[in-house]
């Protein structure tokens, strides 16, 4: 039984990842800065270790025989924060994982992260991420995702939800489930080795439909408002959120996606979820 190594368990997108492992019979290891916290949200039949990625020592400690690595971390809203999570984390891992041999580490990333695309601090530290795993000479696997459906709901705010920007470019909306199968499925050949993969779902909206999908029968409005009116409210409001969310969508409205989905669904199994079919179970 293979054991791989779950560091962002709790999280929106970790958590499914580290549910599909456990159902395909990997042994998860969890690594929670939380650990009571870890159990409630994950259930049974998952090794928690406490620890915190700025803890290397933790990291070492809960990576010890692993046959895997899967990096599900969020940066933000600072510019410090994206560095300091999205690329000096999965620096340090990367590092610890190859004092200790460990064989593979797969890492959550984004569609949008190249270098001619690394315009924002979170894309900047994304990719230099990608970079320093790639240097740190452990096979990996980057699961460059297009947006994910359960973005959607965090755009509500009571009877609305806010279309943040001009969003004119199409995406593949991936369900979580769909990429939890995926990631599970990455860890059972070698041919995902040393590549990254373009994670997307089975068909393109953009955002503003997507929004309009999911609103359906629910009384929801949505409702656009500009990067520049968001990027306003929270300067005069300081809220960090809001700014850094600006910053994100206007990025989105410069950059569609443009990679291939063709050899990730080759290697692991094309995405069947439809957006319809997600919101019907999860509006
Ligand atoms: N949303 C999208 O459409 C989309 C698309 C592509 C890529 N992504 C990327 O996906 C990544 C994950 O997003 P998410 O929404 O799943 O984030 P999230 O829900 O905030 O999860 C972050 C995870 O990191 C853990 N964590 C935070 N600080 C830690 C520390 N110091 N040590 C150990 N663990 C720590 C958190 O654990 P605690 O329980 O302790 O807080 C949590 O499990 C992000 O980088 C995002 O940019 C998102």
């Amino acid at each position: 039984m293979k054991t791989i190594l779950v560091i962002g368990a709790t999280g929106m997108l970790g958590k499914p990842v580290a549910k599909q492992l456990l159902k395909d019979g990997f042994h998860v290891r969890v690594l929670a800065r939380n650990p009571q916290k870890a159990q409630q949200i994950l259930g049974d039949g998952f090794d928690i270790h406490a620890g915190d990625v700025a803890n290397s020592a933790s990291v070492r400690a809960a990576m010890k025989n692993v046959d895997g690595v899967h990096i599900s971390l969020k940066g933000g809203p600072s510019e410090a924060e994206f560095e300091r999570m999205d690329h000096y984390a999965t620096r340090d891992i990367a590092q610890l994982a190859k004092e200790s041999g460990t064989p593979r580490i797969t890492l959550l990333s984004a569609y949008a992260v190249r270098p001619e695309k690394a315009d924002t601090p979170e894309s900047r530290a994304k990719f230099r991420g990608e970079q320093a795993l790639k240097a740190s000479g452990v096979p990996y696997t980057i699961f460059r995702a297009s947006w994910f459906m359960e973005s959607l709901p965090l755009f509500k705010q009571g009877k609305t939800i806010s279309l943040i920007g001009n969003q004119i470019h199409p995406l593949h909306w991936i369900a979580a489930q769909d990429y939890a199968r995926m990631v599970s499925q990455s860890y059972k050949s070698d041919e995902t080795l040393n590549k990254e993969l373009y994670i997307f779902g089975p068909e393109a909206h953009t955002m503003g439909d997507a929004m309009k999908i999911y609103a359906e029968g629910t009384g929801l409005k949505v409702t656009p408002i500009s990067t520049t009116m968001l990027s306003m409210l929270g300067l005069l409001t300081f809220n960090t959120e809001w700014k850094s969310m600006a910053v994100l969508m206007k990025h989105y409205e410069r950059w569609g996606e443009d990679g291939s989905a063709e050899e990730a669904n080759r290697l692991l199994g094309a995405p069947k979820i439809t957006l319809k079919e997600w919101c019907e179970k999860n509006r």
